[in-house]
């Protein structure tokens, strides 16, 4: 791949300029590549019609190429030319959350290459909430296929300078517009089955859809916790959203959690290893690890979920050898928040 330089536009939300998101569209309409804000993560575009734009994606992101992308629209009319089949329930549920972090499966037209679906009949789509992405996507011309922008395995970009850690000399273009406000990737429900079925948790749970259209199932590929059963969304088997060292949650009684981990800091350090523990607020005064950081309060799962994957970056920067993580309620988001974090932690659960 070319060496590239790579520019990156601050581009105010409350302020959109249009002249500049004309520009990024037009590297997009071109086959070019530009990362992009989201509500949820810093999105890597390209011309979601355009296989060679696709091939490029999964070039500058190292992805392999089983994995699909996710195209990203601005208007619900779009999506006609490139699904079929589509659901009542799936009118409700984009009446309901779009644009929002939802995305939906769906059987897929000719004009989508299988260059953006992995080789498969389905397409995933999502019309995002963040008004940079909006106009860009318009800008573009209507359909664009976006990965989260980082390096594939690294935890996803929540900042611009995520994305320039990652891509820096592999794209012409970042459009920064601050950070991303949930943090974590968009829920994915499969539209194609009898039951509407989550592929991916996020912030739009299973109870928020349930409200607008009745039963919807979770993929028992995500739930189990050591299970045989394989993801159906195929970006959900790999290790993902990881740190570069090991990291183990543990999990159970709050004070039972806090000794272990102590008792496990101490261990590490005996080893000569830099140990850094990953905790709520409201304890982390307690552990006496080299490095203590917060996720946020208990109280306020958004705050978790949105400081989670910088928290992750940051390990990486501090260079530390292990990282014992405080494990995070399985309720609402927090079942996107414990889906991310255990996969960061390659599923090493300890129970107390
Ligand atoms: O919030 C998000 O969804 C972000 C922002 C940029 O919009 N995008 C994102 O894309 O997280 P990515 O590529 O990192 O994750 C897409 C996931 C992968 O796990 C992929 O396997 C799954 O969606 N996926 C995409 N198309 C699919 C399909 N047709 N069938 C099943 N899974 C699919
Ligand atoms: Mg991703």
């Amino acid at each position: 791949m070319k060496f590239m330089n790579t520019q990156v536009w601050q581009i105010n939300k409350d302020n959109i300029d249009s002249t500049l998101i004309s520009k990024a569209g037009q590297i997009l309409k071109d086959g070019g590549l530009v990362a992009f804000p989201t509500e949820t993560v810093y999105g890597l575009g390209g011309d979601a019609l355009n296989k060679e734009a696709s091939a490029k994606i999964y070039g500058a992101k190292g992805r392999p190429s089983d994995n699909p992308l996710i195209v990203h629209i601005a208007s619900l009319e779009d999506m006609k030319k490139i699904t079929m089949d589509v659901p009542e329930a799936a009118i409700a549920l984009a009446n309901a959350f779009w644009p929002g972090p939802l995305t939906m499966i769906f059987q897929k037209t000719e004009l989508v290459p299988m260059e953006t679906t992995g080789g498969l009949n389905t397409v995933a789509v999502r019309m995002p909430r963040d008004e940079v992405a909006l106009a860009l996507i318009a800008a573009a011309g209507g359909y664009v296929a976006a990965p989260s922008a980082n390096t594939s395995g690294r935890p996803s970009p929540t900042k611009a300078i995520h994305v320039k850690e990652d891509l820096d000399g592999k794209i012409p273009l970042i459009l920064d517009s601050g950070s991303a406000i949930i943090g974590l990737e968009s829920t994915i429900v499969d539209m194609t089955g009898e039951v509407p079925t989550i592929l991916r948790p996020g912030y739009i749970t299973k109870e928020m859809m349930e409200q607008v259209i009745g039963k919807v199932e979770i993929d028992r590929g995500i739930v189990a916790d050591n299970s045989d059963v394989k993801p159906k969304a195929p970006g959900m088997k790999y290790r993902h959203y990881a740190p570069k060292a090991a990291m183990t949650i543990v999990d159970g009684e709050k004070e039972a959690v806090i000794a272990k981990i102590n008792g496990l800091v101490t261990e590490a350090k005996a080893n000569g290893q830099k140990a850094a523990v990953l905790a709520a607020e409201e304890s982390i005064a307690r552990y006496h690890a080299h490095v203590v950081k917060s996720l946020g309060s208990r109280e306020n799962e958004l705050e978790i979920a949105a400081n989670l994957y910088d928290a992750l970056r940051e390990f990486d920067h501090l260079e530390v050898d292990v990282i014992y993580s405080e494990s995070f309620a399985t309720e609402q988001l927090g079942q996107a928040i414990m889906n991310r974090l255990k996969k960061a932690a390659g599923q090493r659960v300890i129970e107390v």
